[in-house]
């Protein structure tokens, strides 16, 4: 019997169940040739027919015609045509073959589609198959009627092929959408109920996502909003359709937005067909990727400096032959830098790379994207450069990827660091709460100082998994300061837009759904309830808009919000493929010249044309299957949770840490410390409602009891043994990072490595002399032991802030990091020289970036003045990398004459010292 559907699975459940039925079925009709009893594979077969019953109508294939043969089979005792039935069956949907045989081939008399298979009419059998789903209350002889009209349409050169699913209900098709990943269309036709008229109680867990109240106390116009709506919500990018008999001018209207078509029923189905193909056809298109292709398939003479293009310097060399053998010659032939010709200049595109950008836009639910050929890296610093100017006070989570830190440098922002909650049994750092923000802010606000405030920089999600609510950090900080701009670095989460539960959690559909929240009058009114009990917001207490979650003013409030995506970290890219996403309402009023002028500045005047290219399939790769994909990676994520938990010797060295170890109980209103194991419903809740949640595909593992350090873990046992690729550890834990590339094969594979090495393990502690033992324990003690707790952010330096009123905690990095180009206004310091300095109360101020990697991220940035609590964290650390750190050196560190000359007021012109750079 397959496991009961635990979190989301039930495709695999299907699949597991269509095995073991091809298995226990072959196995009765072997028992019953030996005449053995059959009676236990009997009771097996009727359970895995029940698991499937409630499950099979949701799929086109095999069809619920031929579900119901199988189940006939079984009770008539036919059980040699059965056998063959459902070993046909596992095999074509094993195997995809499904899609090259007509559905209804099976319910044939001949029982087994081995006999009576007939590739679909002509066709062609690399051609993308798709399921569309039609949602309307109708007798089975109807249903035939309209099946069999809509193949009639089929033509040999459809640029792809579809079967149908018809069901009756809202529920049903909403539970359709949830399960079934081949949808890519539904039509709604006037007459469907609301409640399902089958028994659906073994999928209780996704009936929450039902709309709750009654349709059919609703006009049918009504009910095709609501469920056109509901439908939207779990897939956006299904195609809808609406058939209607009554006054289509009328209704198309009303509800063009929520359908892509609205038809006359009458009009037939001709219409209908062709326009599922052509909605597919729509988010199928490449236009970069095709322009590319072709550019590539033409004979070009090349005066440019490309000498590559074409393979020529490649094909006749008699020593660099091996370059096309191993990258073929497609790549080369698409090495161009044209951008006439069918192609396009990514600098000033209007042609297919524009089009490209803007099915994109679509895709991701933004305003604008932009593809970027340099990763997030990149990306980063070409948002902050478009948005902040020199002076501009920006508020950014320390523990921020280094781009933010050299971005913001460059661009002279003041910046103001935010502290995330620590973790210090795990050395590293959560995600920043919503209070620390707010608190930054109103210190800001009572300095006068909120004008200045240009952006708020955070991490969603971040490297460990940990993910806002971003919605409501931005509804709460709009309240405070309703033009403040956000920048959420998604370079790991590109592909939480794919999957209902992600996605409210991006910054492109928390952005959409505050920009219509603010709209609505029920807003405006709870915002006037808000007012009505604390008054303005500009003159209440910071006590008060501390402890209550905040409505921004929508007469005020502007949403401007960007995200940054590594399309190329969890969705297909080549490396350094990314995104920027934009919706921002003052865009094209205030951004649009700076962001080109940013855009230039950071961007390759020679950018790589197959990156391009393969956005552009990525995107298209999301729009069409990225909800299958976001599912499978996240069933993955929890397969190897559960077997690392629940292997009885992994168990003893290792555990997945949970919701529970990464985000403290106060940031998890709804108390439940492991959402996805405890079901959708669950998972549901604590997206909704908790202001941190943890990305299940995600799996950071504990290893303190191995007695080895993530580094030696990583380097050590899983790069150099097995070939295992990570890219993240703390002292005591590892990273494995699930992704839409993840198999279940590679998951089994990360196991048994994973038990050969707690194997070992085994075997030399078994092996250790009395001493040896004694210092492995010692390893052990000094794993598990919380470390040095992570310091916070310490300060700027006076010279570096703001002297104009009250003070502020934020810094000019800029002005920090170039003084030390001077070099006589640096000088290195041992640790222990600095130590004593502190000691002594100096100021010992930092004239660069100090990272120790793992953990990562910056330790002391330039401007910022040593403190106890950072040189204890460094005395602790015995991580072979610190960046601006010399081990031979020290510390390089201001000079008091440097600090002098940067205070404020000072003359800071630069004295012409002969070894200035
Ligand atoms: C949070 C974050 N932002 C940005 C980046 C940079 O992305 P890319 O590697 O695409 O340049 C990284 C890379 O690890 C990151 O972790």
């Amino acid at each position: 019997m397959p496991k009961p559907p635990a979190y989301n699975s039930l495709w695999q459940v299907r699949s597991d169940a269509w095995s073991s039925l091809e298995e226990s079925a072959t196995q009765l009709v072997l028992a019953g040739a030996q005449h053995r009893p059959v009676e236990q594979l009997g009771d097996a077969i009727q359970g895995l027919l029940d698991v499937l019953g409630p499950i099979e109508r949701f799929w086109a294939f095999p069809g619920i015609g031929t579900f119901q043969k199988v189940r006939r089979l079984f009770t008539a005792g036919k059980y040699d045509r059965l056998a063959a039935l459902v070993t046909d069956i596992n095999y074509a949907l094993a195997t995809d073959s499904f899609r090259t045989i007509r559905a209804g081939d099976l319910d044939a008399d001949d029982d087994s589609f081995d006999r009576v298979v007939k590739p679909m009419e002509q066709v062609r059998k690399d051609r993308p198959y798709f399921e569309v789903l039609i949602v309307e209350d109708m007798s089975e002889p109807q249903e035939r009627a309209l099946l069999e009209e809509m193949r009639r349409w089929r033509r040999p050169d459809d640029p792809f092929t579809y079967e149908i699913v018809v069901l009756h209900s809202l529920e049903d098709a909403l539970m359709a959408a949830r399960l079934n990943f081949r949808l890519q269309a539904c039509v709604v036709r006037r007459r469907f109920t609301h409640r399902s008229r089958h028994d659906s109680s073994s999928l209780q867990q996704f009936t929450d996502l039902i709309v709750a109240d009654d349709l059919m106390a609703h006009s049918p116009d009504d009910r095709a909003q609501i469920l056109a709506r509901a439908l939207a919500r779990i897939r956006p990018e299904l195609d809808l359709y609406l058939m209607t008999e009554i006054s289509v001018e009328e209704l198309a209207g009303r509800l063009s937005h929520h359908y892509r078509r609205i038809f006359h029923t009458r009009e037939g189905s001709l219409e209908l067909h062709l326009s599922i193909l052509d909605g597919v056809a729509a988010r199928y298109r490449a236009p970069f990727f095709s322009a590319l292709r072709s550019y590539s398939q033409r004979p070009t003479g090349v005066f440019h400096a490309l000498p590559i293009s074409h393979g020529k310097s490649i094909v006749d060399s008699r020593w660099i032959k091996d370059m096309v053998d191993f990258y073929g010659l497609d790549i080369f032939l698409a090495e161009t830098s044209a951008t006439c010709g069918g192609l396009d200049s990514l600098l000033e595109p209007t042609g297919p790379l524009r089009e490209a950008q803007q099915l994109a836009a679509e895709t991701f639910g933004s305003r604008h994207t932009y593809f970027v050929t340099n990763g997030t890296s990149t990306a980063n610093k070409i948002v902050v450069q478009a948005l902040v100017q020199p002076g501009d006070i920006v508020l950014v989570d320390r523990n921020c990827h280094q781009s933010h830190h050299y971005g913001l440098m460059l661009a002279g922002a003041m910046v103001t660091y935010l502290e995330a909650y620590p973790l210090n049994e795990y050395s590293m750092y959560g995600a920043v709460p919503l209070a620390e923000i707010k608190q930054k802010l109103l210190t800001l606000r009572r300095a006068g100082k909120l004008d200045q405030v240009k952006m708020l920089l955070l991490t969603n999600c971040t490297f460990d998994g940990i993910v806002y609510d971003v919605g409501r950090v931005m509804e709460e900080c709009l309240a405070i300061k309703p033009d403040l701009i956000f920048l959420w670095d998604e370079a790991w989460f590109a592909f939480a837009r794919f999957h209902p539960v992600y996605r409210p959690r991006t910054a492109m559909r928390a952005a959409r759904t505050l920009i219509e929240k603010l709209r609505l009058p029920e807003y405006r009114a709870s915002y006037e309830a808000q007012a009505e009990e604390i008054g303005a917001i500009d003159a209440a207490d910071d006590d008060t808009l501390l402890k209550r979650r905040l409505i921004p003013d929508p007469a005020r409030a502007r949403v401007r919000v960007y995200s940054t995506q590594s399309t190329h970290k969890t969705l297909t890219s080549l490396r350094q493929g990314s995104m920027i996403h934009v919706t921002d309402q003052d865009f094209s009023q205030k951004v649009e010249e700076t962001f080109h002028e940013a855009y230039m500045t950071h961007t390759s005047t020679s950018p790589n044309y197959q990156i391009l290219a393969s956005l552009d399939l990525g995107r298209r790769q999301a729009a069409l299957e990225g909800f299958e994909l976001v599912q499978k990676q996240i069933e993955n994520a929890m397969r190897l949770r559960d077997a690392v938990d629940h292997h009885p010797l992994l168990s003893k060295y290792m555990r997945c840490l949970t919701t529970a170890d990464l985000i403290p109980a106060e940031y998890r209103s709804s108390g439940i410390d492991q959402p996805l194991r405890s079901g959708l419903p669950n998972m549901i809740k604590v997206w909704e409602q908790d202001e941190f949640v943890l990305d299940p595909s995600r799996v950071t593992i504990y290893i303190g009891a191995t007695g080895i350090d993530g580094d030696q873990f990583k380097r050590g046992q899983l790069m150099d043994r097995y070939g295992v690729q990570i890219n993240k550890t703390s002292r005591n834990t590892v990273l494995f990072m699930t992704t839409i590339g993840t198999t279940r094969s590679s998951v089994a594979y990360l196991i048994e490595v994973l038990v050969t090495i707690a194997r070992d393990l085994e075997a030399q502690l078994a092996d250790m002399s009395p001493n040896e033992r004694a210092a492995h324990e010692l390893k052990v003690l000094r794993l598990t032991a919380p470390s040095a707790p992570l310091p916070d952010f310490s300060g700027f330096h006076p010279s570096f802030q703001d002297a104009n009123g009250q003070p502020t905690p934020e810094g000019d990095v800029r002005r920090a990091f170039y003084l030390s180009y001077n070099d006589s206004y640096c000088e290195y310091l041992t640790p222990e020289e600095i130590e004593q300095r502190v000691e002594n109360g100096e100021q010992v101020v930092s004239t660069t970036y100090v990272t120790p990697y793992p953990p990562g991220y910056p330790v002391l940035v330039p401007g910022q003045v040593f403190s106890p609590e950072i040189l204890a964290f460094m005395r602790s650390l015995d991580t072979p990398e610190v960046h601006g750190y010399r081990a031979d050196l020290g510390y390089r560190v201001y000079v008091d004459k440097a600090l002098e000359i940067a205070a404020p007021g000072a003359n800071r012109r630069p004295e012409a010292a002969p070894e200035s750079r």
